[in-house]
């Protein structure tokens, strides 16, 4: 008796070494994380484009004429997750693909893909913290510290793909382990292009390149 629980005891440690290891490596969202990951960034989208989106303000933006849906791209969720294993403090600059970064600490960090949506909630907040009253992206207006957000809303930009790792450290302070969170996000065609619109302002859809609408959403497609 004693034999099998001292057996099962070291299975059981067998057993939590090897699901560590899965979920050090397994650092790509599943099908619900990617989904959650697109929604949030077409939610917001798709407020700006109907004029509902409020800044700090406090008054809404106007509406968006030209402002694409986001879809799902594999090749940029492979060129995340890859840059994203590195541990990354700073970005890649990988030629002609946005990025956003998040990075976030916790001591139970749970289920890894709730960090897709609260990586895109964390950027957008930019927008909440900062003044925006340019829809050119002046100098002025992607130095005060808005350039994830504006990537997010970048109207041209319809291609999305992220992936989310995480690494063991030890808390400075406490000695205590801790889970580091980094979320990575590229984007194709790129934004954040200096003196250029961030979109157009107008009607929802009434300058989609496609002339093809989302209604409800008020997105091109
Ligand atoms: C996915 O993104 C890449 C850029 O990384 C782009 O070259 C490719 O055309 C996109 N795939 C599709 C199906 O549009």
């Amino acid at each position: 008796m004693h034999c099998i629980k001292l057996y099962s005891l070291i299975n059981t440690r067998k057993f939590l070494i090897l699901f560590f290891l899965i979920t050090q490596i397994n650092s790509k969202f599943n099908e619900k994380g990617k989904q959650d990951v697109v929604d949030s960034h077409n939610k917001i989208r798709s407020q700006l484009a109907l004029g509902n989106f409020v800044t700090k303000r406090k008054t809404k933006r106007a509406a968006g004429s030209n402002i694409r849906k986001f879809v799902w791209n594999t090749t940029l969720e492979n060129s995340a997750h890859s840059f994203a294993l590195t541990n990354p403090s700073k970005h890649s600059n990988i030629n002609d693909i946005g990025e956003n970064l998040f990075w976030h600490w916790s001591t139970r960090p749970g289920d890894f893909n709730k960090y897709g949506p609260q990586a895109a909630n964390s950027w957008i907040q930019e927008f909440h913290e900062k003044y925006w009253d340019s829809n050119i992206l002046t100098n002025a207006l992607f130095g005060s510290g808005v350039g994830h957000a504006t990537q997010m809303v970048w109207a041209d930009t319809y291609q999305i793909g992220c992936a989310v790792t995480n690494f063991k450290e030890v808390h400075k302070k406490t000695g205590r382990p801790i889970t580091k969170i980094c979320v990575v996000c590229h984007y194709w065609p790129k934004g954040n292009y200096l003196n250029e619109p961030i979109y157009l302002e107008g009607s929802p859809c009434s300058k989609c390149e496609s002339k093809k609408c989302d209604k409800n959403s008020g997105l091109c497609i």
